[in-house]
């Protein structure tokens, strides 16, 4: 949290978001430091890094409103101190060029990520490249599979999603990889001691100057 904390002392801080329960329990903490006095959430910018297509606007579970949820009372989903995928434009390259424009030259102070058990970030899966950008991409498997029954039940569960590539990610100036439970040990081992693959995509980050990976003790017991 102390990166983030540090991040906010910028006059102009702009702070890069993941939706997941990993990064969920740093929102937590961050949402009650603000609310008791300790730090300040209302100058920042935030940019998410990924959303779902092919779900209305007002869906509870889009990242966006999740996000709000998160940050009850620092944004909402109109703020423009939020920048993200409009799913109000419907169309899924409208969606992403949008997005694109809207993130151009967008490099967040902090980018906090989480990790897919593919090792994904975003939505960048398997075999997207150190140079991608944001685009339209399709769900792995993997992916799929993960999705919760309990919240994804029905046959409308989503199949595509726009993410900020790689090469977006890669700008920020500090990372903040998140990883917990035995779920995700093979994942971090082959982010930190693998080859660098786009079989792997976090793995294509492990050279950036300041990347940061913060794991419990089930995450790295394959370390
Ligand atoms: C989704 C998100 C990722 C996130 C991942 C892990 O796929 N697109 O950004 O890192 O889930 O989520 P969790 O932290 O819930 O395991």
């Amino acid at each position: 949290m102390r990166v983030v904390l540090e991040a906010l002392e910028d006059p102009h801080p702009l702070i890069g978001l993941a939706t997941g329960r990993s990064t969920a329990l740093l929102h937590e903490r961050l949402v009650s430091s603000h609310r008791s006095g300790q730090t300040d959430l209302g100058r920042a910018t935030w940019v998410m890094l990924d959303e779902y297509l092919d779900i209305p606007q007002s869906d509870p579970r889009s990242f966006r409103n999740q996000l709000c949820r998160d940050f009850d009372g620092i944004f909402d989903a109109g703020s423009t101190r939020l920048i993200g995928p409009d799913l109000g434009l419907h169309d899924p390259s409208a969606i992403c060029a949008d997005f694109r424009s809207a993130t151009a030259g967008v490099a967040p102070h902090v980018q906090l990520l989480g990790i897919g058990r593919n090792g994904h970030v975003g939505f960048n899966e398997p075999g997207s490249k150190a140079d991608s950008r944001t685009r339209v991409v399709t769900l792995s498997a993997t992916t799929l599979a993960d999705l919760d029954p309990a919240v994804w039940p029905g046959p409308d569960r989503p199949t595509r999603a726009v993410t900020r590539g790689v090469a977006d990610i890669a700008e920020a100036r500090t990372i903040v990889l998140l990883a917990f439970g035995t779920a995700k040990a093979e994942a971090v081992a082959s982010v930190l001691t693998g080859p660098v693959t786009t079989a792997c995509p976090a793995s294509l980050l492990r050279d950036h100057p300041d990347l940061r990976v913060f794991v419990d003790e089930a995450a790295a017991s394959l370390l």
